[in-house]
This record gives C-alpha cells, structure tokens and sequence, in this order.
C-alpha cells in the first residue's frame, strides 16, 4: 500500500510516497481500506509549519523541531477490510468514517483504527467522499455556533469567509439555528453562500458589510475586535476560529468587551462531537460541500490548493 509523508516542514512538494505492507489489526482495531480522504487547511499548516503569527514555535515544541511527527491525514471514509479480535461493533465489508485527529494517518492506502475510537458507521445519505469531507468544518461550525457563541433562533450572524470547509458548514447550521445569515466570500463563490443559506452575501476586499450582528464568525481571523467591534450588537459574540497568539491571550485574558465577548480556541475531535454532528446530517440541517475531488497521487496539487484559503467546500482525495 501507499503511505504519503512529511519528511520535513516545506512547501507541499516536500510530500513523498512509500510503499509499506498493509498492517494488521491487533485486538480490538479495525483495518479500514481508505476510500476517500479530505485535504484540510489543517494538513496545509501541519505540513507547511506556518501557523497564525507567534503560534510557530508552539506548534513546533508540540509535533516536532525539525520536522512534523504527525502523518498526512486527519480523517477518512472507507471500508472495514479486517477485524481484530474481540470486534463486534463493525462487520468487514461495513462502510465506515472516522478521524485519525491531530496525530494523522489516513493519506493512506489502509489505516488501522480502535474500534471504539473516532469511528461510525458511513450513513447511506453520504458518499466515500461525502463521508470524508463531514468532519473538518462541520466539527468546527457546530461547536464554534452552538457550544461557544450560543446562536439562537432570530439573532444575527455575520460569517466572514463562508465559502470554505469551516464558513459552508458554519452557515447550514447557523441557517438551522434559525439565525438570519450574512455572508462574505470572494465573488465567484457567491452563488454558493446563497444556496446554504445566507440573505446577504458581499466580497470581503470591498469592507465589511453593515452591522449589527449578534455573532460575527472570523474565520480566517482577518476582522479581529478592531473590525468586529462597531458591528457587535449589545451582547453580541465575536468568535475567531483563527487567531494568532495577541488574539489568543487577548480573547483569554479579556473575554468580556464592551458589552459584547470574545472567544476562540480549537475545537473538540471526538465521538460525541461526532456523533452531534451526524445528528444534525440526519435532521437536514448539515451535508459537507464537496469542491475539487483528486485521486490520491494528486496529494501534491490538492495540498497547493489547501493552503491557498480560498478552496471552496472541501478537497478530497481517493484512494
Ligand atoms: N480553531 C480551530 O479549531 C480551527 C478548526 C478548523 C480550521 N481552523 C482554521 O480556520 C481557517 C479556515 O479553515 P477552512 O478549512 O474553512 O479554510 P478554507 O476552506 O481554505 O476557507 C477559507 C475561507 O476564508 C475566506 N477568505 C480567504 N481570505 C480571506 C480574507 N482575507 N478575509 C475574509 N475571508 C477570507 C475564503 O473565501 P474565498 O475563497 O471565497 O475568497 C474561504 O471562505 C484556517 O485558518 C484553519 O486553520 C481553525
């Protein structure tokens, strides 16, 4: 089987592919044959090292000095090829998804996985590539909205940068929240922010749109509490899904501004939030947006794109 691999911090051409023996499952895993594989900023940023101003060294003292010691691949779609013993939760031949998480390891040809890890079963509403462009955003969008800003029905939510992994997922749910939506994309991808459900959709270069709104969703960090601030509604929420180490401390140290609050953070990757979000795919009211879909000796081009931030849904590959 192929592996791909990060042998150092670099550009995405620094990516190689190696031959290995498919592995078997000890007790309790699950061999899965990856089918298909999401290509996330997340891959861009662990493959690249660049980070949000001042997170670099951190993230280095985390997974690695020189090089990343994390594998390419945060999450799958597939099929269960073997079980080891003692599993009885999954059946060979069981369409499947999962997250492999911070540590990685699903640009791969097989994956082995705990059966009672971050695996369940691939609904029949999703396809191999579906299933694997679910988690990234959605994940995101759901305890960004839901858990930290608690959106409710009729407030008004501004989602800066709605047309990639994060923004898409973030206005379904926030549709479904029962939230009136205003969107900013680049102009092609217009048309997109409308299908899920935004009223308002302008272009983020031409200034930020008219206020007010009680939750502002930044999600590549751009508006910061400078930008967002005349725009926030008494009581309102300025939620930065990314933020760079001032913003970080800053949203830590000074949560509550003007009537308003600041937050950020990372968001959780495991099978409860999993099993929300699949929950919310069966209410109607998340399905991820699938944008370019590359066979898996693509990983190169998919990663060139990944780290543009202006992909729109989610990259796959597949195996
Ligand atoms: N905190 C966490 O736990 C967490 C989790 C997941 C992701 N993230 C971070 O969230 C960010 C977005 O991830 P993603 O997967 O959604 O990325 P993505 O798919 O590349 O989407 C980026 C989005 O930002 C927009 N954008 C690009 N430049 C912009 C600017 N200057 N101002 C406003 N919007 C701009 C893009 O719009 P157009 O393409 O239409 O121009 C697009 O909608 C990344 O920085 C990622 O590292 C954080």
């Amino acid at each position: 089987m192929q592996i791909a691999n990060y042998p150092t911090y670099g550009p995405p051409e620094s990516i190689v592919f190696h031959d290995a023996p498919i592995p078997r499952p000890a007790e309790g895993g699950v061999l899965i044959r990856v089918r298909a594989a999401p290509v996330t900023a997340g891959d861009a940023r662990l493959r690249s090292g660049i980070v949000p101003r001042g997170l670099g060294l951190m993230m280095r003292l985390a997974i690695g000095l020189r090089r990343p010691r994390v594998a390419p691949g945060w999450s799958f779609a597939g099929e269960v090829a073997a079980l080891g013993e003692g599993v009885a939760a999954f059946s060979v031949g069981q369409r499947v998804f999962g997250l492999t998480g911070f540590r990685g390891g699903s640009h791969r040809d097989y994956l082995v996985i705990k059966a009672t890890g971050t695996l369940l079963p691939l609904p029949e509403t999703l396809s191999f590539e579906a299933g694997a462009a679910f988690f990234f955003g959605g994940l995101t969008a759901a305890e960004f909205l839901i858990d930290r800003a608690k959106l409710a029905a009729g407030e008004r939510l501004l989602v800066s940068g709605a047309s990639g992994a994060v923004g898409s997922a973030a206005v379904q749910i926030g549709r479904h929240l029962g939230a009136t939506i205003s969107a900013t994309a680049s102009p092609a991808n217009h048309a997109l922010a409308r299908s899920l459900g935004a009223s308002m959709v302008s272009d983020y270069r031409d200034g930020t749109p008219p206020g007010p709104f009680d939750v502002i969703l930044d999600v590549m960090g751009t508006l910061g509490w400078a930008k967002a601030r005349p725009l926030l509604a008494p009581g309102g929420r300025l939620v930065m899904v990314t933020a760079d180490l001032s913003q970080m401390l800053g949203a830590a140290l000074h949560p509550r501004r003007k009537g308003c609050r600041v937050l950020t953070g990372t968001n959780k990757d495991d099978l409860p939030a999993m099993q929300r979000l699949l929950a919310l795919h069966h209410a109607g009211a998340y399905s991820p947006v699938l944008g370019p879909v590359m066979p898996f000796r693509d990983l190169v081009r998919a990663h060139v794109l990944a780290e543009s931030f202006h992909k729109p849904g989610n990259i796959v590959v597949v195996m």
